[in-house]
């Protein structure tokens, strides 16, 4: 059976000093799930989110990086930097950033690269807007993005890239893919998946559903057969909230 992977996406919200206060409530509230926690933070949180978990179960990623090594790149940083301070994991090609900067599936294959490249481990953001789902080409867009965001990779880079599946119109306007509908998209990617790769990373591989998930939908979604758990944004600013859904199981009420 795969392992439930859980990541917050903090996008550009909380200080230095809120992020520890957070991490004051939020690593004993966790300290016990058996499932993968990952925060990723604005990049001047980075160094109080590492103190802060030091030793912890949770691990800290960030939510974008160049894939130059050093360069006249103002404003960015580079997948070296991050590696050099102890970052594992990073979001590349959200949709928002897809968006607002521009980033093309060319590019976003070579920020993965680049990310292998440095030990990090890529969360892949994939998904389609609202236009494309009812004009019915939902399938042939996210497809498309994982053909084009996987090329060259191999086998062995494939099978521990993240993937999240997060629908453009379900982010952060309250309206969460049914349980259904999420499950149905996750197996459209792992069948992409199988028809590039195989048997073996198709099954191994992890496929995150993302898009207004709650402590009260949390368990429905991750309880379905492709969905290996979440990338969660709004819900993971507050400490208790964000430890409801990575505490998904204990949910009674579902
Ligand atoms: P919300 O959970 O706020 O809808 O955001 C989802 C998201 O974009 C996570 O990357």
């Amino acid at each position: 059976m795969r392992r439930k992977v859980i990541a917050g996406n903090w996008k550009m919200y909380h200080n230095p000093a809120e992020t520890k206060e957070f991490f004051e409530k939020f690593t004993e509230l966790v300290k016990d799930t058996p499932n993968e926690v990952i925060i990723c933070v604005p990049y001047i949180d980075v160094a109080a989110a590492l103190e802060s978990t030091a030793g912890t179960n949770i691990k800290i990623g960030t939510q974008n990086l160049n894939h130059e090594e050093a360069g006249a790149l103002t404003g960015d940083v580079s997948c070296k930097m991050l590696q050099d301070i102890g970052i594992k994991y990073s979001i590349i090609g959200h949709s928002e950033r897809r968006q607002y900067h521009h980033e093309t599936d060319d590019f976003i294959n070579l920020k993965i690269k680049a990310a292998f490249a440095h030990d990090i481990v890529p969360i892949l953001c994939v998904g389609e807007s609202l236009l494309e789902r009812e004009k019915g080409i939902a399938k042939y867009k996210i497809c498309t993005q994982i053909v084009m965001d996987f090329d060259g990779l191999t086998a062995e880079q494939a099978k521990k890239v993240v993937i999240a599946y997060e629908p453009i119109w379900a982010i952060g306007t309250g309206k969460t893919a049914s349980a259904e509908d999420a499950n149905e998209a996750c197996k459209w990617i792992r069948e992409e998946i199988r028809s590039l790769y195989g048997d073996e990373v198709a099954d191994a591989i992890i496929i995150q559903y993302g898009g207004s998930v709650k402590p009260t939908n949390a368990k429905e979604l991750f309880s379905m057969s492709d969905i290996d758990g979440g990338l969660v944004g709004g819900a993971s600013l507050k400490p208790e909230d964000f430890a409801e859904i990575v505490n998904f199981e204990r949910n009674e009420n579902i």
